[in-house]
């Protein structure tokens, strides 16, 4: 993420100084929000370090994976670890390269009742430590399924997708924009400005990424930058443009997420600069367009920017080390969906089935829609805290129930009942007039009289169906219901 609107040569000052990177202060660009003394000496030093850099910047990528390699690589992965995974792509970048991801899990492709998590690395071209983590990432996992309970549990329980490159073209032409000299961080909606909003004259990369969230219900995310070490949460942006802690509704949530990221790392949470090495995006310097909060907002995903290297062209010799500073903190924060929060199932009492609808918590203005195919919902909260959570569904009436969420996931399946005007009512009225039709024939002594035997029969009959179908309507019920854990249904 990491540049603001700063003024442009200050931006090239910094892309051009490729060590020392976006760092921590991208602020000798936050003062540049303001300060008015930038003169011809930037300007000069400028023309000076491009000239130097073009050179050097033929070397900063060496050991690096090209373009084709990463591709070859991505493949290769696929071919050797095809039981728990699939290769797919998003769309293409103005050059015409494919965005490919990875996806990991047990069952790949296949949709099931389980959170999914996406990394999204090289948003920035010229911020590639990202895409080469996360193919030693991706290779990791698969060398050790069936070894590492951390990674059994992500395979096993979490959809992981794995995009290394959003940025490919800017990545072959060392640089942070794409083809079109977009900053793609800058080219989502934003909640604040509006200039922004014609979907068609967006990025084809943005709008792969935006397509990609329609398709995949991601309940987290992380994008990987380089230029400083810090765990960056929304929001990004703030109204008045001022540099200021801007709190979204799930700001002790996001703290949490990041906290994990920065305190699995080698040494990211002794951040100088950042208490703890996480912060709010707008206290740091605010963005707008950018990916996290458009995320949030409109993806129902929990996205962090995650700054992972001072040095965003380190020596490639490099890479082995900072992925080792950074696996923990990877493989923690992809566990997290399932280790936090409150997850489960929508159901109707009527049939059993599964109902799309939307999650609320008590005191926190923020939706969490259901899954489309088996109404799964996955919400991240803190720990250590009781919450009231809230299913909707229109045309059923919504239930609350209370959780503690200690340390451990809660799990809780919502049976919601039909509002009178349901087709739910339907079935039930069969059943409820079978039973009253009982009482009716009952009255009726002169028909009594008449064929009582016939009745009796009847009766029996119609009471063994109306027994056999609320049988079968839980029967439904309990077969719909497989969470990994045992849920409390309510
Ligand atoms: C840029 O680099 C070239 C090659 O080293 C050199 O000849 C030229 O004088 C440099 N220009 C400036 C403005 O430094
Ligand atoms: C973290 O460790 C790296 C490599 O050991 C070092 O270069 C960096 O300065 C350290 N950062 C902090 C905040 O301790
Ligand atoms: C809740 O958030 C929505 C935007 O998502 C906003 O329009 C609304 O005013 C908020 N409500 C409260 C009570 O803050
Ligand atoms: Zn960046």
């Amino acid at each position: 993420m990491n540049l603001k609107f700063c003024i442009i040569f200050s931006f090239l000052l910094r892309n051009v100084i490729a060590r020392g990177g976006d760092r921590g202060n991208p602020l000798s660009s936050a003062s540049d929000l303001g300060s008015p003394n930038h003169g011809s000496v930037g300007s000069a030093r400028q023309l000076f370090e491009d000239n130097q850099s073009r050179h050097s910047r033929t070397d900063i990528a060496r050991g690096y994976m090209t373009n084709s390699e990463l591709e070859k690589a991505m493949k290769e992965f696929g071919r050797r670890c095809s039981h728990i995974s699939r290769i797919y792509s998003i769309g293409k970048s103005v050059q015409g390269f494919p965005l490919l991801v990875i996806e990991i899990s047990d069952k790949p492709g296949k949709e099931e009742p389980e959170p999914a998590f996406k990394f999204v690395g090289n948003v920035h071209g010229d911020e590639p430590v990202g895409r080469e983590l996360l193919i030693l990432l991706a290779n990791w996992i698969c060398d050790n399924y069936m070894r590492d309970p951390l990674v059994d549990l992500i395979v096993d329980k979490v959809h992981l997708h794995i995009l290394p490159s959003m940025n490919p073209d800017g990545f072959s032409l060392k640089r942070r924009d794409n083809a079109n000299n977009i900053d793609l961080n800058r080219d989502f909606p934003d909640q604040f400005f509006h200039w922004n909003d014609d979907e068609d004259a967006r990025q084809p990369e943005t709008k792969a990424i935006m397509r990609w969230l329609r398709e995949i219900h991601f309940t987290a995310s992380a994008s990987l930058h380089g230029g400083a070490l810090v765990a960056n949460y929304p929001w990004d942006g703030s109204l008045d443009k001022r540099k200021n802690y801007y709190a979204c509704p799930d700001d002790g949530t996001f703290r949490f997420l990041a906290s994990i990221y920065s305190k699995s790392h080698h040494n990211m949470s002794l951040s100088k600069e950042f208490e703890g090495g996480i912060t709010n995006g707008a206290a740091w310097y605010p963005v707008y367009g950018g990916m996290q909060d458009w995320n949030y907002i409109h993806g129902g995903c929990f996205e962090l920017t995650l700054e992972i290297s001072d040095n965003k062209w380190p020596n490639a010799k490099e890479l082995p080390t900072i992925w080792e500073h950074n696996k923990m903190s990877m493989l923690n924060l992809v566990a997290s969906l399932v280790k936090t929060g409150v997850h489960g199932r929508v159901f109707s009492s009527d049939r059993g089935r599964p109902l799309p609808g939307s999650i609320t918590i008590k005191e926190i203005n923020y939706t969490v829609q259901t899954g489309r195919a088996f109404s799964d919902y996955h919400r991240l909260l803190v720990p250590g805290e009781r919450y009231e959570v809230m299913a909707n569904v229109p045309g059923y009436k919504s239930k609350t129930t209370s959780i503690w969420f200690k340390e451990e996931a809660v799990n809780v399946d919502f049976i919601l009942d039909p509002e009178a005007t349901s087709e739910g009512t339907l079935q039930r009225s069969i059943c409820d007039c079978d039973c009253s039709g009982k009482r009716r024939f009952l009255s009726m002594g002169y028909f009594w009289g008449i064929h009582s035997e016939v009745y009796l029969v009847l009766i029996v009959v119609l009471a063994f169906l109306c027994l056999l179908l609320r049988r079968r309507i839980k029967f439904n019920l309990l077969k719909h219901r497989q969470s990994p854990k045992r849920s409390v249904p309510v």
